[in-house]
């Protein structure tokens, strides 16, 4: 029996209804495979703000830095946005990618065939698609010094800094090309090299790490085209390898043309031996919260990837992606992706086809 420390961050919104989902599919899972899960339950966001006063109390981060993974489910609501910077719920999220040094950020964004026609795209455009976005997550304009809003010469001045020292770049792209090898072996790197110096070095050290990896194929964009040729042919894309700011854009892109970012996992790890943190690539989506009309499969997938990616238990993983795989052949959707002569369900009942499934 292997035993792990699994921390939860249900959050704000949807987050409590899809994390309980989740955690319903990892405790069906566990026994299958000799696992065993300690949960503990933490408060991050919009709901340690009103228990706590600050989005990230110190209690929560410890408890991540002592457990094997971290699942969340999404942070945020009207009522916290008008808060200063440091305390708004997003803060929670930068706090925990920081102080867990989680550098990579992985997104993948597949088109299923049973949800094509969700997709704003035409289905020849997106039919197929299968991309991975890997983003830096720790460095660049989130991060880099100095940042601020200055007084100066009569007025306000807001500042922040993009900046990638090369040990910043080189492991980033190690994890893009090591990424290529399980995949289609292509790497596109995005940046903006044609004005910003910081992406002319971007460039150079990722040609020069690609070196490393003759078996993978680099390519380079500028993050305008990158955003383009993404509408325009998806398809020629397996790993996009790209900086903090461009890859949260380029994401969000890549993840509405699967039909839904109700569908959509992310992986956010560090260093070997270090927990990583899974995550929804949606939001806490208020204007649905609690009427059990979210959709729990971004969060049942992200549980998928803390097995995969977090623990190394690659077929525990794909034993969940395949139960869901196989309540969407049943024709079971949430609202977010119902299309005519499909069932229409709420969230709970997602959840228990899910674990049915299973
Ligand atoms: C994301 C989000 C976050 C980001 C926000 C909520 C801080 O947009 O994870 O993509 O910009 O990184
Ligand atoms: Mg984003």
């Amino acid at each position: 029996m292997t035993s792990y420390r699994i921390a939860l961050i249900p959050g704000d919104g949807i987050g409590p209804e899809i994390m309980a989902v989740a955690q319903q599919v990892l405790m069906a899972i566990a026994p299958r495979f000799g696992l065993q899960f300690a949960f503990e339950t933490l408060l991050a966001g919009g709901a340690a703000i009103e228990a706590t006063g600050e989005p990230l109390p110190a209690a929560t981060l410890t408890a991540c830095q002592q457990s094997d993974g971290v699942l969340l489910a999404a942070v945020g609501g009207e009522q916290w946005d008008t808060l200063p910077n440091a305390l708004r719920p997003e803060r929670a999220l930068l706090g925990l990618r920081a102080g867990l040094g989680l550098f990579a950020n992985l997104r993948p964004a597949a088109v299923l065939p049973q949800l094509i026609e969700a997709s704003p795209l035409k289905a020849a455009v997106v039919s197929g698609v299968d991309l991975l976005v890997v983003r830096e997550l720790t460095g660049g304009i989130y991060f880099g010094q100095p940042k601020g809003i200055f007084t100066g010469e009569g007025q306000r001045r807001g500042v922040n800094t993009m900046a990638y020292t090369e040990t910043e770049i080189d492991r980033i792209a190690h994890v893009a090309f090591q990424a290529a090898r399980q995949r289609r072996g292509q790497v596109c790197s995005v940046d903006k090299a044609n004005v910003l110096e910081v992406s002319q070095l971007w460039r150079e050290r990722v040609t020069a790490i690609a070196a490393e990896y003759s078996d993978v194929t680099l390519s380079h964009l500028y993050v305008d085209n990158a955003a383009m040729q993404l509408v325009r042919a998806p398809q020629q894309f397996d790993v996009i390898l790209t900086g903090n700011l461009f890859g949260d854009i380029l994401s969000d892109i890549a993840a509405v043309l699967t039909g839904s970012i109700g569908m959509l996992p992310s992986a956010s790890v560090g260093a070997p031996g270090t927990p990583g943190l899974f995550e929804p690539v949606h939001g806490s989506a208020p204007d649905i919260a609690g009427q059990d009309l979210a959709n729990p499969i971004a969060q049942v997938l992200s549980a998928a990837m803390l097995l995969h990616y977090g623990l190394g238990q690659a077929a525990a993983a794909t034993a969940i992606e395949q139960a869901v795989t196989k309540v969407l052949d049943q024709g079971l959707r949430t609202g977010d992706i119902w299309a005519e002569g499909t069932t229409k369900v709420g969230c709970r009942a997602m959840g228990e086809a899910i674990l049915a499934a299973l």
